[in-house]
């Protein structure tokens, strides 16, 4: 099945080389980035388990998750981090709306990321292209996750 959906997205060798690139130049922005979206999160109080004491460690859980999506990790440590994304969500009772609309300000502040750099125009679309597919995957795995759950 997750062959299945690497297929679909059409995950190709060009993909995995602008995923590594988009690791190298998203990785000294990650901490700033995701401090942003939890201080955003708190601000709007959508979830009572995001607090001052949880960011921190919320914070570098994010950033190894990205590290491994990013660096193409489709084996089974990354499909059972991604289940567990998914469990622990929807364990804290997080509705989806707000994992869709989370995940959604993050590719923005990534995207600008990938806007501001020195790049070429052709290579920030194509990094544009594979972050929203790489984005695809993770969300549309830990979705499922919340959906296995719940049929259970
Ligand atoms: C409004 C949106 C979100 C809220 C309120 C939220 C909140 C949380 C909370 C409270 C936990 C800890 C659950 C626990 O262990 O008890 C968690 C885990 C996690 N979240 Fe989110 N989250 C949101 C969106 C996202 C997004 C967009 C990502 C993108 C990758 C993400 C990645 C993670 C990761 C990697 C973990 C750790 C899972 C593990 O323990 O292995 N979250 N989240």
């Amino acid at each position: 099945m997750v062959q299945k959906l690497l297929d679909f997205l059409q995950i190709d060798s060009e993909d995995r080389a602008s995923a590594l690139m988009l690791s190298e130049l998203l990785k000294p922005h990650f901490d700033q980035a995701i401090e942003e979206f939890y201080a955003t999160v708190q601000d709007f109080q959508i979830n009572p388990f995001v607090t001052a004491r949880t960011i921190p460690v919320l914070k570098e859980r994010q950033k190894q998750h990205w590290l491994s999506l990013l660096h193409s990790r489709f084996d089974a440590d990354f499909f059972a981090s991604v289940g567990r994304i998914g469990v622990r969500h929807r364990d804290i009772q997080l509705n989806p709306m707000w994992y869709v609309a989370g995940y959604t300000r993050l590719k923005l502040a990534f995207i600008e990321i990938i806007i501001k750099s020195d790049l070429h125009v052709v290579t920030k679309g194509q990094l544009v292209k594979t972050l929203d597919k790489y984005i695809a995957i993770d969300m549309s795995l830990a979705l499922s996750a919340y959906d296995a759950v719940i049929l259970d």
